[in-house]
């Protein structure tokens, strides 16, 4: 307990106040983000800009029992304990502490409290929303819920009463009548987010450890804290264009022969494919940085024929060292200190390989090391690592907190590092890749607030089970929200054996996922989609196909989402902020602004009820125009439906493509209404964009005019062909645009 205050001080632009037991910092980043905190003993993993923005009317008035703080726009009250309450300058509520912060009534508790350093609980308004924390197994709206923050793997079927997932990303957003806010806990501990309620006026968080240090950014609706939060820990960078096509998986393809089948059988039935994804076993003994000879005998040679073909391979890297005094991997760790250590002795649990050691990834010299490993694999041609195993999972009983990790600020201990562990092993990835001069392509399934600098993310194991297919929606979603926009789900399920009917509306639903792969477990039914009957692989090769036409859309999405943070799965309420009704919508999603999807997740269901928010919308495959707050949309399996907004301006790329190339045409889908666009293009793989390197289109539409414009010509490969598809009350419309000139505006009348 801090105690009672003693007196306060503005020192440049940090508030530091000082009570009977310790002090509390206090800076307003931005007008509308203040930093409430402690001193830190380390430096944060997650934010990479925190720095106060200048031109804000700083002071602060003392009066007793209380400090009022201020930056011209949020006032800032904090009483005796560090009690808080925060104002907007129009005198509306942000958020606002309760009183009884330690002797928090346990009835209203849960057994977590018990291993909490500290806690802060806030009153909770009737009605109050909360989203975001990640990937947890919940619903969308997390009021009700409690999690904690501790990644974990965790084969079992994931439910909604887990408490943690593979990831942690202590970041909520709170909605309420007065306000739209978002909380950040910039602390790596296992910490605790309820939201249960019991008292039906309050929700409280806390860390078992370390200091603490939270933002609270205030803003007017979901879409500006999520871009408030992004300016904190960073977005994910453009990635290459290759990365948004079709990827498929299994645990594992066990040689090269089979693999080769794959990549054959995805071209005898006509279904693109851009990666192949090699598990585990391509690896000699689950050594990792090498290869098997004996599955894998000529991996370059093979691996340059599949890229001459245009299929890239993604290999799978654990950061478990298997125990073998012959091996370079590890007599090298051991030589250099770069493993884990329990006392004076290096720390040894089994994964894969059998006994394992740990990198020590907190230190840069580790991470170094880490990369320099990464070179044979770019040596023989791999486009992308998938780092898996990284909460770290252990066979034999977790890791004790007392195991400790070498650093660039001292040792720590595994139960501050555990969180962030697979963010610095993605960090180490991502600083490698990045010499190649092509943008990294890496997923990870543990992570933490910020990992999205430098890595994808999926979700895991799930199972072929529809329960999973329903939770893919939530749990993008609120990895979007929590800035984690590259995401996908295993598609099909990876435990279990799907069956043709989940399979079908899973890529109904994958094919939106910017992460989009199949993948299974090697005791489950194949899942291949030529796996099935013949229905299921037409209706797999229709939805690949849908997502080839929108890849330039996702990929302009992207380019948005570098910018702000944007995510490209979203819920409907993020942007039509209005509709709260949607709060509660777990079975809808929109892909960036124009696309809504209401896909059926249910077994046996060939119809759908279709929420739709205000305003028309056309339906996808019909032209048809709809409105209306619900309406009954007919579904046969190989029906998702989907909607776009009137008004919208869509890039597509031509029908049939097997792999993601560069274009030479762009067809523009209109759909009747207002609207503005602008879609971006460059050469998908490099960092050259940053020079400068690109071009932009405008389009605007108003009614029955468009009037597109070359905007920017950074880039010299400009579109050969424009063609123009215009859906309106009256039918579609074809017609071409073949020659642009920067800075002309070309008109049309539709
Ligand atoms: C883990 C991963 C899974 C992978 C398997 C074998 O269970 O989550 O995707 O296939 O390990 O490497």
């Amino acid at each position: 307990m801090l105690g009672k205050i003693r007196n306060c001080s503005l020192d440049k632009s940090t508030f530091k106040i000082n009570f009977d037991n310790g002090d509390l910092y206090v800076e307003f980043i931005s007008f509308q983000m203040v930093r409430i905190f402690q001193n830190r003993k380390r430096p944060s993993f997650a934010v990479i800009n925190n720095k106060i923005v200048g031109g804000q009317d700083l002071s602060f008035n003392f009066k007793g029992k209380k400090v009022e703080l201020t930056n011209g726009n949020l006032l800032l009250y904090v009483f005796n304990n560090g009690l808080i309450k925060l104002f907007t300058k129009d005198g509306k509520i942000v958020i606002e502490s309760k009183d009884d912060i330690i002797d928090l009534d346990k009835q209203n508790a849960s057994d977590e409290i018990e291993n909490l350093k500290f806690v802060s609980t806030f009153l909770s308004h009737e009605n109050e929303a909360f989203f975001g924390l990640g990937d947890k197994a919940g619903p969308l709206n997390k009021r009700n819920y409690e999690f904690a923050n501790w990644n974990s793997d965790i084969p079992q079927a994931h439910v909604e009463t887990m408490k943690s997932l593979y990831k942690s990303i202590p970041f909520f957003v709170g909605i309420h009548d007065s306000s739209t806010y978002g909380v950040f806990l910039d602390n790596t501990y296992r910490s605790v987010f309820n939201f249960l309620n019991k008292d039906n006026e309050s929700f409280y968080f806390g860390a078992s450890g370390g200091e603490l240090d939270y933002y609270i950014m205030v803003g007017d609706n979901i879409k500006s804290i999520v871009r408030l939060f992004s300016s904190l820990i960073g977005t994910y960078p453009l990635p290459q264009i290759w990365t948004l096509g079709n990827q498929q998986s299994r645990w594992s393809y066990w040689c090269e022969n089979e693999a080769q089948g794959i990549v054959d059988s995805y071209k005898k039935y006509k279904i693109p494919l851009d990666v192949i994804h090699l598990d585990i076993d391509y690896m000699d003994g689950y050594r990792v940085f090498t290869t098997s000879e004996k599955r894998f005998p000529k991996i370059k040679e093979w691996i340059s024929s599949l890229s001459s073909d245009g299929i890239k391979v993604v290999t799978i890297i654990d950061p478990g060292v298997k125990v073998d005094e012959s091996y370079s991997v590890y007599q090298k760790g051991i030589a250099n200190n770069h493993f884990a250590k329990l006392g004076k002795d290096i720390y040894v649990n089994q994964v894969w390989p059998g006994d394992s050691v740990f990198p020590t990834f907190s230190s840069k010299d580790t991470r170094l090391w880490w990369g320099d490993n990464l070179d044979y694999l770019i040596s023989i041609g791999v486009s992308g690592i998938w780092n898996d195993m990284n909460e770290p999972a252990s066979f034999k009983g977790p890791l004790p907190y007392n195991v400790t990790f070498k650093s660039d600020n001292g040792l720590i201990r595994h139960d501050e590092i555990h969180n962030v562990y697979g963010h610095l092993m993605a960090e180490a990835t991502y600083d490698r890749l990045f010499k190649t001069g092509k943008r990294p392509f890496i997923i990870t399934r543990s992570c933490f607030a910020g990992t999205n600098r430098y890595s994808t993310v999926w979700t895991g194991d799930n199972q072929s089970i529809w329960d999973h297919l329903r939770l893919a929606i939530p749990q993008q979603i609120s990895l979007g929200i929590s800035g984690v926009s590259f995401v996908g789900t295993d598609i099909g399920g990876f435990g279990g054996d799907a069956t043709p009917e989940l399979m079908s509306r899973w890529i109904e639903v994958g094919c939106f996922s910017p992460l989009m792969r199949n993948h299974s477990a090697f005791n489950s039914k194949r899942q291949e989609p030529w796996m099935f009957d013949k229905l299921t692989l037409d209706i797999y090769r229709k939805y690949v196909n849908l997502r080839y036409k929108l890849i330039p859309y996702m990929y302009d999405l992207f380019h948005i989402e570098e910018i702000y943070g944007d995510p490209l799965i979203r819920s409907i309420f993020y942007n039509f902020p209005e509709e709260k009704s949607f709060f509660n919508n777990n079975d809808e999603f929109m892909l960036g602004e124009n696309l809504l999807i209401s896909p059926v997740v249910t077994s046996g269901s060939v119809t759908k009820l279709v929420a739709l928010p205000k305003g028309k919308w056309f339906d996808y495959w019909t032209n048809e125009i709809v409105e209306g707050e619900y309406i009954i949309k007919k579904a046969p399996l190989d029906v998702c439906p989907i909607f776009v907004k009137s008004g919208a301006i869509i890039p597509n790329f031509v029908d049939g493509l097997q792999r993601v190339s560069s274009q030479d045409k762009i067809i523009f889908d209109i759909y009747q209404g207002k609207g503005k666009y602008v879609h971006y293009q460059d050469d998908g793989e490099t960092f050259d964009y940053r020079k400068g390197i690109f071009n932009q289109y405008e389009i605007v539409l108003d009614d029955d005019k468009i009037q597109i414009e070359l905007i920017k010509n950074g880039y010299e490969k400009l579109y050969k062909e424009i063609e123009i598809h215009y859906h309106c009350d009256s039918g579609l419309s074809q017609f071409k645009i073949d020659k642009f000139e920067l800075n002309k505006k070309i008109f049309v009348k539709l």
